[in-house]
């Protein structure tokens, strides 16, 4: 292996360590100890680790979160209304709704109603068009992680070919908008592609910067990359017999490329240590309101 690893894991650590100073200090000058409160509707087994593990980093950072956990059969309008009442209580900073729903559950009118300054994961329309716009209020998640690995590892973007794998709202739309945004750890040419795609390995093999979003377990060959390139793996699959692997072949690919994210202990954690963000400062902007 000729890789970097770009550990993502320590980067969380040392990234909570630092919101942990930041809460401290807006705890100190405001009396306030921001709160996110998060939505779990069902029994998706992996929604629940994720969501522990959103609670767990709230704790380690000193902020406070609680979790409203509802049965799969929770009516849409049952949910909306428990929206709106967390939209109105001034003691909740961040609400985040862990995806994906029931399927009886709109997932639009889910996100739209929540109020756009606690919308903690940047889905409402309204941050959505902000970062479009190229002045985001919240960053979005995991994109937001992605680029903290390319920043902590050093990488080039000014100019980089990023090709993105994956068209999600949650990833491959944003992480888009990101890259090719005005700025530091930006400014890239990107390409996305999708399941649609045509000649998709002659395209991921002129990437710069390979980020996989697909949901499909070790897609990415290494005849499918071009040696040095960096690749960000987004993916989290377990396969049948428990292990978790990514949406890159790690130890095919790892061969040729310069650096790449490991599954797990790559984009995952980021994405939860960027929620912390997000909560933090959805209370400084509550406090300006
Ligand atoms: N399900 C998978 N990823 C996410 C995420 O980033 N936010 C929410 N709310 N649900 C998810």
């Amino acid at each position: 292996m000729s890789a970097t690893i770009l550990d993502g894991k320590k980067l969380a650590e040392s990234c909570r360590e630092q919101f942990r100073d930041q809460v401290t200090e807006f705890n100190k000058q405001t009396g306030i100890t921001p709160h996110l409160v998060v939505i779990l509707i069902g029994d998706v087994a992996a929604s629940a680790v994720y969501v522990r593990n959103k609670q767990k980093a709230c704790e380690q950072v000193g902020m406070k979160s609680t979790l409203l956990k509802l049965p799969a059969d929770t009516s849409e309008t049952e949910l909306l209304s428990k929206i709106s009442a967390l939209n109105l209580d001034s003691d909740v900073h961040g609400i985040l709704v862990q995806l994906p729903l029931p399927k009886h559950i709109s997932e639009q009118k889910v996100l739209d109603i929540i109020h756009p300054l606690k919308d903690v994961d940047a889905f409402h329309p309204e941050n959505v068009g902000l970062l479009v716009q190229g002045r985001p209020r919240f960053l979005p998640c995991t994109p937001a992680g992605c680029v903290e690995l390319l920043k902590a590892g050093k990488i080039e973007t000014e100019g980089a070919h990023a090709v993105i794998l994956g068209r999600s709202e949650i990833v491959g739309k944003p992480m888009a908008m990101l890259m090719i945004q005005k700025g530091k750890a930006a400014n890239a040419t990107v390409t996305i592609c999708h399941s649609r795609t045509k000649n998709l390995g002659e395209i991921t093999r002129q990437a710069d910067i390979l980020i996989a979003a697909i949901g499909i377990p070790r897609f990415v060959t290494v005849d499918m990359v071009q040696r040095g390139v960096v690749v960000i793996d987004v993916g989290i699959n377990k396969l049948d017999s428990g292990k978790l692997v990514g949406d890159v072949d790690f130890d095919g690919v790892s061969d040729i490329a310069s650096a790449i994210t490991p599954v797990p202990g790559g984009v995952g954690p980021m994405t939860v240590t960027m929620l912390l963000g997000n909560t933090l400062q959805a209370a400084q902007l509550q406090l300006l309101k």
